[in-house]
């Protein structure tokens, strides 16, 4: 199967969203990546609802959305009627994780789990079979433009592992300092799915850095 891009809007132009998912939508990317932040479970605030929902019209591709926030199980059905298609808790976030994700799979999205770099893959076990997704960071949560951290190859390797192990067949994400530098051989290593931020919209011609984060 050919990887996914999937562009972080964390990096668009906040005063010209439309145009950045118009941009994407004319794109390779498959998903559009969008990082809600609470300035609790991370040291930053991003965007929430009202804004998802407004760029909900503008685009017909799957919305990834992966939330950096406390308590996320209050909010998994207003997320869904934003237009959420791929719903993501963080597992240092959920006290009761694997009611996190049945709530998010009962409301008709696929369900996603993040794991901070401090997380090892083995915590995933008991839930992997009955997720979609594990977003790895590769950077600790709650900026952009960060740099990558490289024990992120390791842990792709044991998580192909235990997916096989436990039979689950979940797409394995990769957030943080992804760029034309890693993208390839993070691939080779087992990822499925690639966000990028800062390396799509901080570069020159986002439509060019797309491409070749894709075209693989
Ligand atoms: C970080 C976010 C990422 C971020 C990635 O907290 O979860 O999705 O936007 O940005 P880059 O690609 O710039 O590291
Ligand atoms: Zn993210």
């Amino acid at each position: 199967m050919p990887h996914i891009l999937a562009p972080s809007l964390l990096s668009a132009d906040f005063a010209n969203l439309q145009r950045d998912v118009e941009l994407i939508e004319g794109s390779e990317a498959a998903w559009h990546h969008l990082d809600v932040m609470d300035g609790v479970f991370v040291p930053n605030i991003s965007f929430g609802l009202p804004v998802i929902k407004a760029i909900r019209k503008h685009a017909k591709k799957p919305f990834d959305v992966h939330l950096m926030i406390v308590n996320p199980d209050q909010f998994i059905g207003a997320f869904r009627d934003a237009g959420a298609d791929i719903l993501t808790v963080h597992l240092e976030a959920c006290t009761h994780l694997h009611r996190s994700i049945q709530a998010i799979k009962a409301a008709g999205m696929k369900a996603g789990v993040a794991i901070n770099p401090h997380t090892t893959v083995r915590s995933l076990e008991d839930v992997l079979a009955d997720i979609d997704v594990v977003c790895m960071m590769s950077v600790n949560p709650g900026f952009g433009g960060q740099q990558f951290i490289a024990r992120t190859y390791a842990k792709i390797a044991d998580l192909v592992e235990l997916r096989t192990r436990t039979g689950s067949k979940a797409l394995i994400e990769i957030d943080g300092g992804v760029s034309a530098a890693n993208a390839a051989q993070l691939v080779a290593t087992g990822a499925d799915v690639l966000v990028a931020g800062n390396s799509v919209f901080g570069a020159e011609d986002p439509r060019a850095a797309i491409r070749s984060l894709s075209a693989f």
